[in-house]
Parts: C-alpha cells; sequence; structure tokens
C-alpha cells in the first residue's frame, strides 16, 4: 500500500511517512486525491457553511523581533498606531450590523495594552455583544494573564507555533524568544479552555520537508480547534526581503492535509493566501477550509498593519464588501453562516 492510502486509511502517518507524503505535493493526481477526501470531510462536519471572522487589528506596535515579520520591533519605517477602545467597539459594532459573530482582535505583543486595559475591552465588547465570540491573538503571556482574560470574556485564543522544530524555530526569531515558551502557552491556553489555533507559515526560510511533517505531528498531538496556515511572503524591511514566497500549492495541500488530519477543525483561508492568488481564497475553500477571516480595521490602519509585502487590505478583502465575499463564496458552492462559528468537539 503506498503512503497516499496509508493516510487516508490511518489519517496519520510517521514523521518519514509525512515526507513521503509531502514530497508528493506536485502530482496532480494525488493532490486531487487528498482534495477530494478534505472537501468530503469539511462537508459532512461543516456542510458547506463558511464561517467569517472580523479581524480588527488593534495596535502594531511590537516589542517582538521575528526576523520575518514587517511589524518587528527593529523596523523603524513602521508608522505605528494603536486603536482607542472607542474605535475597537465601533469596528465591533460596524461588523456586528454586517453579520460577522465572531470578532478577532489581532495585533503586536504591545506592553501598552496590560491585563488591566484587556480585560476592560472584553467586558465592553461582551456586554455589547453577548451573543458574539471573542477571538484574541495577541502572542505570548503568562497563563494567569490568559486566565484573567478568558474570565473576561475572551473565548478563543490565536497563537501560531510557527515552526515545530527548535532549531528552526530559533533561526527564525531573536535569542531572547524561546520555543519552549511559545509551547507552554499554547498547552496554557488550552488548559483554560479556550479553542485554540495554532498553525505555521508554509515555505518560510530554511523550512524543509522534515519540519514540515513535525508541524503536522505537532498539530496531532495538541489537537487544536483552529489551524492558521499561509505562505511565507517576504517583508521588504527584513533581512528575508530576497527570499522566494511560499508557494500556494503546497499551502492548498497541506490545508487539505491538515482536515484529514484534524477533520473538525476550523480552518481559515488566510490573507496570505489571498494576497499570493487572486482565488487564492477560493481555492483554499476547495481544499478543506471553512473560515474566512475579513479585515475590519479602520481603513486609515490598515495600510500600516504590514507584515508582509503587498498584503490585501483594500476594497474587496475588507469585511465591509460582504456582498462581494458572498458571491465568491457562493462561487465555490459555499454559504456564508451569520453565526458564531464554534469548534465542533
Ligand atoms: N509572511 C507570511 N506570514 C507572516 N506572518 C508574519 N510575518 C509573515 C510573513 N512575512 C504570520 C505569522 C504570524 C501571523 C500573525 O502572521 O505566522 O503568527
Amino acid at each position: 500500500m503506498d503512503v497516499v492510502d496509508r493516510f487516508l486509511e490511518k489519517r496519520t502517518l510517521s514523521q518519514e511517512e509525512f515526507v513521503c507524503l509531502l514530497q508528493q505535493s506536485e502530482d496532480e493526481k494525488v493532490r486531487e486525491t487528498l482534495r477530494r477526501e478534505a472537501l468530503a470531510l469539511c462537508r459532512r462536519y461543516y456542510g458547506n457553511k463558511v464561517y467569517i471572522r472580523g479581524l480588527i487589528e488593534f495596535t502594531n506596535y511590537c516589542k517582538n523581533n521575528c526576523y520575518y515579520c514587517g511589524i518587528r520591533r527593529d523596523n523603524h519605517h513602521v508608522n505605528r498606531y494603536r486603536l482607542s477602545e472607542e474605535e475597537i467597539l465601533s469596528c465591533c459594532r460596524e461588523g456586528y450590523a454586517l453579520g460577522y459573530r465572531t470578532f478577532v482582535l489581532q495585533g503586536g505583543e504591545d506592553p501598552y495594552f496590560t491585563d488591566e486595559r484587556l480585560v476592560s475591552l472584553l467586558r465592553k465588547i461582551k456586554n455589547d455583544h453577548p451573543d458574539c465570540a471573542i477571538t484574541l491573538s495577541v502572542g505570548e503571556r503568562e497563563k494567569e494573564s490568559y486566565r484573567k482574560l478568558r474570565e473576561a470574556g475572551a473565548d478563543r485564543y490565536l497563537l501560531r507555533h510557527e515552526t515545530a522544530d527548535r532549531d528552526h524555530y530559533h533561526s527564525l526569531h531573536p535569542p531572547e524568544m524561546h520555543f519552549s515558551h511559545r509551547i507552554r502557552c499554547l498547552y496554557d491556553l488550552k488548559e483554560l479552555g479556550y479553542q485554540v489555533g495554532a498553525g505555521c507559515m508554509v515555505g518560510s526560510p530554511g523550512q524543509t520537508l522534515a519540519n514540515l511533517a513535525d508541524d503536522l505531528l505537532f498539530l496531532q498531538r495538541l489537537q487544536p480547534e483552529m489551524v492558521g496556515i499561509g505562505p511565507f511572503i517576504p517583508h521588504h524591511d527584513t533581512r528575508y526581503a530576497g527570499e522566494k514566497a511560499g508557494s500556494v500549492e503546497m499551502t492548498l495541500f497541506l490545508l487539505s492535509v491538515i482536515r484529514i488530519l484534524l477533520p473538525k477543525v476550523l480552518l481559515p483561508a488566510t490573507t496570505a493566501l489571498g494576497t499570493m492568488d487572486e482565488y487564492g481564497r477560493e481555492k483554499g475553500l476547495l481544499a478543506g477550509a471553512n473560515v474566512i477571516m475579513p479585515n475590519l480595521s479602520p481603513e486609515k490602519n490598515r495600510k500600516d498593519y504590514s507584515l508582509y509585502d503587498n498584503k490585501i487590505c483594500t476594497g474587496e478583502e475588507a469585511a465591509q464588501s460582504i456582498a462581494s465575499l458572498i458571491k465568491r463564496v457562493e462561487s465555490v458552492g459555499c454559504q456564508v453562516a451569520v453565526e458564531r462559528g464554534d469548534a465542533l468537539r
């Protein structure tokens, strides 16, 4: 039996076998086989629903210096901004009227946003919109901090592990960042009852197929409710300015593999995928993804949340362009769902 059949039967593989599977990502027949299986699983658990999340990029200040990221601390060309509480609440109100029932508060690791400030913000959003889920994505914090935020109303947390290989992790991050702390954060979040999202970039500098195989095995161990993956895209103000971007094909292949590995997972077709390919997100939905996260940030700030070059942020990508979003989703046989869209347990 070859490795594709074995994967379809067992829904998992050894590290060596995953490498072998990933080596076949350019084989059209293999891709199509996995894509169909992934799509069938997605339909079985989620029907043709696509969940939408209103993404509010509320601060681009960051104390970290991840080598790949456009808003890292040492990039002095960034025009730094921070939304006020009232601006964030206003984004939520606008999003609610458009049909969003999940708000994702994403930001750099900005020390201004203490537990106290975030707790106050979370309580206000929950008070205004008790039927909505709140997802936080504000990086690594201590468990006590995560506990307070959870108690104040945060339901979910996105923290990509970035890479499950310690050496690769340290090649992408400065010495003051620790692989073990990042992983610990993910387990702390799980223990506190968050729905947790992990994930990584596809094609990040130095990444090997063995690294990706380790990412898959890590995801299988962690059992996250959500997995965010997208192609690495170079940013001109980073040391990786001249590197190659990750491939759309490999990202789509991995979306299918992850859907098969974790059938009930919530899997976004990411902005990075939509940046690399005009129809990237539609292709993602056809490969097993079932979430889209349009940008709900104030128009004036969007260009300054630039993690990588050419990030789509105007026009159709915006949460406000709900009509064109619906059209795109329907063009691949799916339906936009106006609901929280919690993970199936
Ligand atoms: N290309 C693609 N994705 C990136 N991210 C950060 N920088 C880049 C880049 N240059 C991703 C990281 C992070 C998420 C918010 O964005 O995986 O966790």
